[in-house]
């Protein structure tokens, strides 16, 4: 398996570009099955992720070719309405496919995701919410089987927690269903306002966009449309932690900083200069004895849905935390085991005692943190490690970086340009 190689202790200069956001990109790329004739989908990152989405999508009959950043996808003929487990278990984000097929064919059979590194991930929620639509479902297998005769009836579906998926599933198989339907608690990401623009686009009518509350009224055709994933707010962080950790001062353009409220405000707690300008920002450490360094004051997160602080920035925000300048308590809410990171980044000579859903931080100061190897365990706990390595001192090797490469588009590339000391070896 592929490995970077990090020689840390470097500044980070220069201009970044933002890719599209994942977690826009999967739930857009399986609302094409909703309608036949050619979708259009501009912005739409190259990752690990949407390449096993795209493979799905053809297995299920879709026929899709891409030039650039611009997706053109066919799902005139659906062959298929199963998603099989050997691909579901790479990506649980597989199951954004269920609404969308109950609403074309009325059936779905897709395998139960299974756990992953971070939780048990169920979609208990997401069953629960076709259901109120007049779906049944039943487990068999290891699979999920969804039916419905006819079309589905609108109803109220209530999330006991604001699942971002499961908001986007229903949505996507409410479009279609007949009369009113009400999601109430509904997640409020910019990825979930997304999927209604595209949805509109395509014919359907929605109305709370980016409120808790969403009123779907059902329509009997839906039409295949243009749309443009927005950017990745999460790619934007990392690398805005990145250099908060490492010092140095950086462009970020194609962003949307208002999707960042949450970190940029802890990160100017921190100490570190963050100016807005439209779709671009700059981070830059203040000068100190000669060298951009900040003094990194220890502030504590708590992650929350957005516009809370995204459980999705947790680790990268723990590794800059490793280097502050007292404690930070960093409470994770959403999942319940996302402190994978904690033990690798202790490798690096991080303090860091976990209690609970909370991680005590005890900043060991700049310059601190020794490279040494370590071990990717899932996606955002690897960008966690990429940070901590390039502002430790020394080499850091890291292993199974395919997890990386689910969620960010030419990482290696990007920091490369900012002067980072980072290759690629194949193992
Ligand atoms: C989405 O996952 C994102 N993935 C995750 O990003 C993100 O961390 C998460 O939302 C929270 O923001 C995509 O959008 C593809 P949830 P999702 O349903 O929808 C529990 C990344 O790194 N829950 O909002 O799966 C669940 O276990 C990934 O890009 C149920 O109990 O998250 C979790 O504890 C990681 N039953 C909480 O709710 C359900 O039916 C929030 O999960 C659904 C969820």
């Amino acid at each position: 398996m592929d490995k970077l190689l990090i020689d840390g202790g470097v500044p980070l200069y220069g201009t970044v570009a933002i890719s599209g956001a994942k977690n826009a990109a999967l739930p857009l790329l399986a609302a094409t099955l909703l309608a036949p004739g050619d979708h259009i989908l501009h912005n739409v990152p190259d990752l690990r992720d949407t390449r096993t989405m795209l493979k799905l999508l053809e297995i299920l009959g879709v026929t899709w070719q891409r030039t650039g950043k611009t997706i053109r996808i066919n799902s005139d003929h659906l062959t298929g309405v199963e998603a099989p487990y050997d691909l579901v278990k790479t990506m649980r984000a597989s199951v954004l496919v269920l609404g969308p097929l109950l609403a074309r064919t009325g059936f779905a059979r897709v395998s139960l995701p299974g756990g992953c590194a971070i939780g048990a991930r169920p979609i208990n929620y997401h069953l629960k919410g076709f259901e109120k639509l007049g779906v049944t479902t039943h487990l068999e297998q290891g699979y999920v089987e969804a039916a419905v005769e006819g079309r589905m009836r609108g109803g109220t579906v209530y999330f006991d927690i604001p699942s971002v998926t499961g908001t986007e599933n229903v949505l996507m198989a409410a479009v279609a269903a007949q009369g009113e339907t009400v999601i109430e608690n509904a997640a409020k990401e910019p990825e979930v306002g997304n999927l209604v623009d595209m949805l509109v686009a395509m014919g359907a009518k929605i109305e709370g966009r980016d409120t808790d509350r969403l009123v779907i009224h059902g329509v009997q055709k839906l039409t295949a449309a243009e749309s443009a994933i927005i950017p990745d707010r999460i790619e934007t962080g990392t690398y805005m932690i990145a250099v908060a950790a490492t010092g140095g001062s950086v462009t970020i353009t194609d962003c949307n900083p208002g999707h960042l409220s949450a970190l940029t405000d802890k990160l100017l707690l921190c100490g570190v200069n963050i100016e807005e300008m439209g779709e671009s920002l700059t981070v830059s450490c203040p000068e100190v004895d000669g060298r951009s360094l900040c003094r990194l004051h220890s502030v504590d997160i708590t992650t929350l849905p957005y516009p809370g602080f995204p459980t999705d920035l947790q680790a990268q925000f723990m590794a800059l935390m490793a280097q502050g300048n007292g404690t930070a308590i960093i409470h994770e809410t959403i999942f319940e085991n996302r402190f994978m990171h904690v033990a690798e980044l202790k490798r690096l000579g991080a303090d860091i005692a976990i209690e609970g859903s909370r991680a005590v931080v005890r900043g060991i100061g700049r310059d601190k943190l020794c490279g040494a190897p370590v071990m990717a365990t899932d996606l955002r706990a690897s960008a966690s490690l990429v940070i901590a390595a390039l502002s430790a001192s020394g080499q850091t090797e890291i292993s199974r970086i395919y997890h990386l490469e689910r969620g960010y588009e030419d990482m290696v590339d990007k920091l490369q340009a900012l002067g980072a000391r980072v290759e690629k070896i194949k193992a």
